[in-house]
């Protein structure tokens, strides 16, 4: 734990609280314009989550503004510091490019909030940026050394070449990812999500998170890919014109979300669409090492034609005897009948789980787009599950998520 911040750094930080609420998505931005005046620290991002309006703008804008609400008491903002340092293992940040942050964001400051930025006010904010940084430092370095102590582990980028491509659904389709070097891949917890970075049509080098949708090997990862149409284009990439053979860079598996191995009460897993990536590595993990583990798993998908892994997954669960499967299709195709090709038409609610799952004493976990997070998550808090039990995974920067 870092120095702790003096009382005087506190009440002053406390104190700037209406004027970061009015002001935060502005000082972010500047300090984003900033930032990338350096090229190496512009290569660092993902670029389809920056710019105008961009999600990463508001998540460290949501980030700088819990913090400074929660100064007196920082105990509810350490999982949001593991969320943001398993992301930055991903993006491979280190320590040196952390003074870079500080001069841009105190710089934005000053800039956004004129005469009102005073020395003072400045000084706290210096002192106060150094200790959330120096959280993250410390626990990025432990991760790294963990990563460097294991059987395959690596920091940093490593080659892979993709050795099979496999039609999932009419979107989805999945790559197994193998080393390069032919060395064994680190373990990892089943939910995590690895970096690719790769170049797209004219050189342009992308950044983008997969969740494995495989259980641990130490061989090899898979990643299942929705091809987005709009976009800048990394998935079409993927999907268009990435063949066997094609090499990309990856950092090793990163995240916060994944079953525990010590898991011990029943277990709900809810995902839609692509959302159920980390649920296949979750699954194929139970079946390989937890006969005992009761599971619920529901998905939720358009139809047949989008639908992907279903008979891999029930197959899965009639080796393993202890997993319910049960499938939502929200616009059911011709050919699609519920009791046939799926169980229900329609979305999952809450009122179905509290009559279909050991919903009282399980613990949740959850990914999809933002809409069916946003309405499950709170719709379960709502229903008296305690924020404890519930676990999540969103595919982008959890901006307005992380506040809620
Ligand atoms: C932790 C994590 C895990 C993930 N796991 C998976 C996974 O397992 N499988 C998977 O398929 N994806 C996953 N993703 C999402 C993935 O990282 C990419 O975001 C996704 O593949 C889209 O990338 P892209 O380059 O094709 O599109 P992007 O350029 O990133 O655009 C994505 C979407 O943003 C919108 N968009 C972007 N730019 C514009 C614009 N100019 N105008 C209008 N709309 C726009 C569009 O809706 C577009 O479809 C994950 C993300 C995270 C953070
Ligand atoms: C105290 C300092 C910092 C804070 C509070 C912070 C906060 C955040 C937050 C909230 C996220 C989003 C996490 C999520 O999606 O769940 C994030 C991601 C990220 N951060 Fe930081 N960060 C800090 C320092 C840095 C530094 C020094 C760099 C590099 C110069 C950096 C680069 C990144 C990158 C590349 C991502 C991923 C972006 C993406 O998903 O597009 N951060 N950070």
């Amino acid at each position: 734990m870092p120095k702790a911040l003096s009382a005087h750094t506190i009440s002053a930080i406390r104190a700037s609280v209406p004027a970061l609420a009015e002001h935060g998505p502005a000082i972010t931005k500047t300090m984003y314009d900033r930032l990338f005046l350096e090229d190496h620290i512009r290569a660092l991002f993902n670029h389809s989550n920056q710019g105008e309006g961009g999600s990463q703008v508001n998540a460290l804008a949501t980030a700088i503004l819990a913090y400074a609400r929660n100064i007196d008491n920082l105990e509810p903002l350490l999982p949001v510091v593991e969320r943001i340092a398993q992301k930055h293992i991903g993006y491979n940040i280190l320590p040196e490019h952390y003074p870079f942050v500080a001069t841009a964001l105190l710089d934005a400051i000053a800039d956004v909030l004129g005469p009102a930025a005073t020395p003072e006010l400045l000084d706290a904010w210096g002192e106060g940026y150094w200790f959330l940084a120096d959280l993250l430092k410390e626990r990025e370095a432990s991760i790294r050394l963990d990563l460097e102590n294991s059987l395959g582990g690596w920091t940093g980028w490593r080659q892979f070449r993709i050795s099979e491509r496999i039609r999932e659904s009419e979107v989805i389709t999945s790559f197994i990812l193998r080393p390069v070097d032919g060395n064994p891949v680190v373990r990892h917890q089943p939910g995590q999500y690895l970096t690719l970075r790769f170049d797209i049509d004219g050189g342009i080098e992308v950044k983008r998170n997969y969740s494995i949708s495989s259980a641990p090997n130490s061989e090899s990862y898979r990643i299942s890919v929705k091809r987005e149409a709009a976009g800048s284009g990394g998935s079409r990439y993927l999907h268009d014109v990435a063949t066997i053979g094609d090499i990309v860079d990856l950092a090793p598996p990163a995240g916060d979300f994944f079953l525990e191995k010590d898991q011990v009460r029943p277990v709900i897993l809810l995902s839609a669409g692509v959302g159920l990536t980390p649920m296949v590595s979750m699954i194929e993990t139970i079946n390989a090492e937890r006969p005992a583990l009761e599971v619920h798993y529901i998905h939720a998908a358009l139809n047949s034609s989008t639908h992907a892994m279903d008979r891999h997954v029930r197959s899965l669960a009639r080796l393993h005897g202890s997993i319910a499967v049960s499938t939502f299709y929200s616009e059911p195709g011709e050919l699609d009948v519920a009791g046939q090709s799926h169980d229900y038409d329609g979305f999952i609610s809450v009122d179905w789980l509290r009559s279909h799952t050991p919903f009282a004493d399980a613990d949740f976990f959850l990914c999809g787009p933002k809409a069916f997070l946003r309405s499950l998550v709170n719709g379960l808090w709502e229903a008296g599950v305690e924020p404890c039990r519930i676990h999540f995974e969103f595919f982008g920067p959890s901006d307005e998520l992380l506040a809620a």
